[in-house]
């Protein structure tokens, strides 16, 4: 009897471990497709666009997102929803907003009301509330101009389940044909909420003290910045400058980005609870790259500013190569302020949360390239997903070449001539899928130190540079036939590399 029980427990054990083996399997199932991003966020299957309501709150980040539920093209919009603990694993979960009578869920906001302004929480429960827009397809097809009003919706547990406001809308469109996004903040020295919102060519802001009843404050940005289409999903943002407040706000633009399609600029200003001012006079980005768009930061994060973009460009986001799924979310950054001479920029810097998924780095000093040098992993093998850390004595021409064995091949580096960075994924693998894929794009480099250091996030389908500690940053995606297996550094002219650091990634999924 004793020897039959210690046979069954285990029996049970091996069937446990089996089960658990195979529910690992299913939750990686779909995760590891041809062109799957294995270290940036990515939903199962369908169609997802711009990060929404973005809030960290309990420790525990909130990633809202445009979703199409039923198709891998862009259609009538849900909030699709994930959590992480540290920005870099995801856990995802059902959606959150679904379209109703008043229209389909467009990007928008999240805010912790911590003091309950709306009423919403109930025996001190601090609501979550989400601000977006609702977009009346029918409205739009009969022609008429006020088919995007902004509505909200809150949590009362955590953000696991929404409530729509019974009295929404809570801004009714004026007669604007793009008037969304509606991104808040609270603002501590008059204790109002407000809103920055995207209205044709121009951000309106709103404040409120309630989040259900709004008054027009002021608009910024006709005849400011790049206008070569619509502005859309702005951010206001506070940064703390040595004891002084700092505003930026953040301006998507489509089309009209440095190298086409939708881009992030940005405007370094004040801001005194009703009017933006900036004397900026250039347009600077955020993102010189063609696919980082739609990116606004998380609430509730304190002096930390933390950005996250779609990896992705309305010139192709329908078209890309990618099945059951299409499109992805960069690496969250950090934004920071960096003064240059009498000028502040922003810089965006990967989250220093990615060293969960670090191997300890291989470390090569003082390397002399002339022609091609391989780069290698720690066992001569290369390993993608990979970070390369790249710090040259002088600022010389270089090329970096991913490639697989099949000639494809994607190049990042710098051009001295022209001072410029560069990708060009001409030759990078699928390209045809839209006629203006297959591009080289250039990014100034704005500061002339006498070093220069690069960084770059290489998944399996995209590529992130960081140049000048977060000064000019470019992402990039890209569809090789087979996957990129090798890296060379090339300089016609020679460069000194003083230090390279190859960094593994694991797979951010489980
Ligand atoms: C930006 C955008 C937003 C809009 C959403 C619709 O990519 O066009 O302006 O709210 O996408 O999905």
């Amino acid at each position: 009897m004793k020897k039959e029980k210690s046979l069954l427990v285990i029996c049970l054990l091996v069937l446990q471990l089996f089960c658990s083996s195979l529910l690992a399997q299913v939750n990686k199932k779909g995760m590891n497709e041809q062109h799957r991003p294995q270290v940036h966020f990515s939903p199962q299957a369908n169609w997802i666009n711009d990060p929404n309501g973005m809030v960290y709150y309990k420790g525990i980040y909130h990633l809202f997102f445009q979703y199409h539920p039923y198709s891998s093209v862009w259609g009538p919009m849900h909030w699709g929803h994930a959590t992480s603990k540290d920005l870099v694993h995801w856990k995802r979960l059902p959606i959150a907003i679904y379209p109703d009578s008043i229209g389909t869920i467009f990007s928008g906001s999240a805010v912790v009301d911590k003091n309950n302004t709306s009423g919403f929480g109930k025996n001190g429960q601090v609501p979550l509330v989400a601000i977006f827009t609702q977009h009346d397809t029918i409205g739009e097809k009969a022609g008429r101009n006020n088919f995007q009003n902004q509505s909200i919706s809150y949590s009362l547990d955590e953000g696991k389940s929404w409530i729509k406001y019974a009295a929404n809308p809570v801004i009714k469109n004026p007669g604007l044909r793009d008037f969304r996004d509606p991104k808040v903040m609270w603002y501590e020295q008059q204790k109002k909420w407000v809103m920055s919102l995207s209205a044709n060519n121009h951000v309106e802001f709103y404040s409120s003290p309630d989040l259900k009843n709004w008054i027009k404050e002021s608009d910024f940005g006709e005849g400011r910045g790049a206008h070569g289409g619509g502005w859309e999903c702005p951010d206001l943002i506070a940064f703390d400058d040595n004891g002084k407040q700092r505003w930026v706000l953040i301006v998507n633009l489509n089309p009209g980005a440095p190298n086409g399609g939708s881009g992030t600029q940005y405007f370094v200003g004040d801001f005194d609870g009703k009017t933006f001012t900036s004397n900026q006079k250039d347009t600077r980005w955020l993102d010189y790259g063609p696919d980082d768009y739609a990116g606004i930061t998380w609430s509730n994060t304190g002096k930390r500013k933390i950005f996250l973009g779609w990896m992705s460009n309305w010139n192709y986001a329908n078209q890309v190569p990618t099945d059951p799924w299409r499109n992805a979310m960069t690496i969250p950054r950090e934004l920071k302020l960096q003064h240059i001479g009498n000028d502040i920029f922003i810089t965006s810097q990967p989250v220093s949360e990615l060293s969960a998924i670090q191997s300890p780095p291989v470390i090569t000093q003082n390397l002399k390239v002339t022609k091609s040098l391989a780069i290698a992993g720690k066992t001569g093998t290369l390993k993608f997903p990979c970070s390369i850390n790249l710090d040259a004595a002088a600022i010389k021409d270089f090329t970096m070449v991913l490639s697989n064995e099949i000639g494809e091949e994607l190049l990042i580096g710098y051009d001295a001539k022209q001072n410029q960075y560069f990708i060009d994924r001409t030759k990078s693998g699928k390209i045809d899928f839209q006629k203006n894929f297959a591009a080289r794009h250039v990014a100034p480099r704005l500061i002339d130190n006498a070093a220069m250091k690069i960084s770059l996030v290489i998944d399996v389908s995209s590529v992130e540079l960081f140049a000048d500690d977060g000064l000019t940053v470019m992402t990039s995606i890209f569809f090789p036939n087979k996957p990129y297996n090798q890296i060379h550094i090339q300089s016609a002219g020679g460069i000194l590399i003083k230090k390279l650091e190859y960094i593994q990634l694991k797979s951010i999924w489980p």
